[in-house]
């Protein structure tokens, strides 16, 4: 008979993709999601996106009766819907913490009533900070962290104790957590807490650090998504996008492809039990290079992005992923290179309209001193 999976967050953009590579292999799939109005609009009707074939449960996860009906019949969960912007969780502290924390803390309590075969919980690579470094003369080494008074003068990179400036390095899982912003520090709450109770109560738990997602289904409109989404909209709405510090800030991009397959690894590995994952491309680009390259996918080479030489307050340098472990245990392989996805992604945003909220989201950040 074919597992049934819930998937919290399941009508997101993650969680919309991941449904379909389990419906594929034949699983049922159910989701729980509030359907928040940043993500889904002012109607926050069920998305056109999402798989027929899902049965949707729209509720919010820190309701204890909806995510016990939620759960009725399921054999394993990913724990999938949070709240997922670094600028706005450091002032929604309340809110980040409510949905992110608490509503984990809810989802735990119902599982130890209705213990499951696996539970997969996303976290993410923000819960390292800055990535490896690697020093002139060749020592890698984890730790290293800007100062805020040199970011104000437009020092972006980071330097060792003489001056000089360290090389970013690929990160691992074994890097010690530096968490930056209460997003951060919630994802890394999400983890710990989804594993240490996994273990106490004999559920099968694994953590997945996601990198940089990018691909369909994104919330464009939303403007505390993800840097290319909001690239995309604002451009196709004809406007520059607009750049934090000088751009050469690296990060790894992951398409959601990749991150369904991962998550469909995670649950079909018995070797990945109460581990945690990095899942991203093994591939680091600025994001002076991410905007370079969407607009040529959108035909808008015109558009020049906006280098604004502020900094957002928590957000880190560099970090790309190591992925030599999640290869090894889950036999993962990210399968869509970043020019294949942002193609795609192209094609999907022909029919997309996208309302351009950036710049008010932009001012909400500045007016409480949070870029510099
Ligand atoms: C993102 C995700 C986070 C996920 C993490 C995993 C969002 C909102 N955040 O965080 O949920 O866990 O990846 O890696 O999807 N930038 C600009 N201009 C903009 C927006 C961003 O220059 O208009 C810059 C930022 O300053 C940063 C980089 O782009 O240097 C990436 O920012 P963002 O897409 O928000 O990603 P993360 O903060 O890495």
């Amino acid at each position: 008979m074919s597992k049934t999976v819930l998937i919290t967050g399941g009508a997101g953009f993650i969680g919309s993709h991941l449904a379909n590579e389990l419906l594929e292999r034949g699983y049922n799939v159910k989701a729980l999601d509030n359907l928040s109005e940043q993500v889904h609009g002012k109607n926050c009707t069920r998305p056109d996106y999402l798989n027929e074939e899902v049965e949707l449960i729209v509720g919010d996860v820190r309701d204890p009766e909806k995510v016990k009906q939620a759960l009725k019949g399921v054999d394993a969960v990913y724990h999938y819907a949070a709240m997922v912007g670094v600028g706005q969780s450091m002032y929604q502290i309340n809110e980040y913490t409510d949905v992110n924390n608490r509503g984990t803390a809810v989802l735990l309590e119902a599982l130890i009533n209705n213990p499951v075969e696996k539970l997969v919980v996303a976290s993410s690579m923000s819960i390292y900070g800055e990535g490896l470094y690697r020093d002139k003369a060749g020592k890698i080494s984890p730790g290293y962290e800007r100062d805020l008074n040199h970011l104000k003068s437009g020092n972006w990179e980071l330097m060792d104790a003489n001056g000089d400036l360290l090389t970013p390095y690929p990160t691992p899982e074994t890097k010690t957590p530096s968490l930056a912003s209460v997003y951060a520090l919630s994802k890394y709450d999400q983890e710990r807490m989804c594993l240490m109770i996994g273990k106490a109560y004999n559920i099968p738990t694994v953590a997945l650090r996601f990198f940089n997602v990018y691909g369909t289904n994104q919330a464009l409109s939303n403007p505390y998504t993800g840097v290319l989404a909001i690239f995309a909209s604002r451009l196709l709405n004809g406007n520059a996008p607009m750049i934090f510090e000088d751009g050469r800030q690296q990060r790894d991009f992951v398409s959601v492809q990749d991150i369904a397959q991962a998550s469909r690894l995670a649950l079909e590995t018995k070797a990945a039990e109460y581990e945690s994952f990095n899942v991203g491309s093994g591939n680091a680009y600025t994001v002076v290079e991410i905007a370079e390259k969407m607009a040529r996918v959108l035909g808008k080479e015109h558009i020049e992005a906006e280098i604004s030489g502020k900094y957002r307050v928590g957000d880190i340098r560099h970090c790309f992923a190591d992925i030599t472990k999640t290869k090894e245990v889950l036999g993962y392989q990210p399968r869509i290179s970043l020019e294949e996805g942002l193609v795609e992604l192209a094609t999907w945003l022909e029919g997309q309209t996208a309302e351009d909220k950036v710049a008010h989201a932009k001012n909400e950040l500045m007016t409480r001193g949070l870029t510099v």
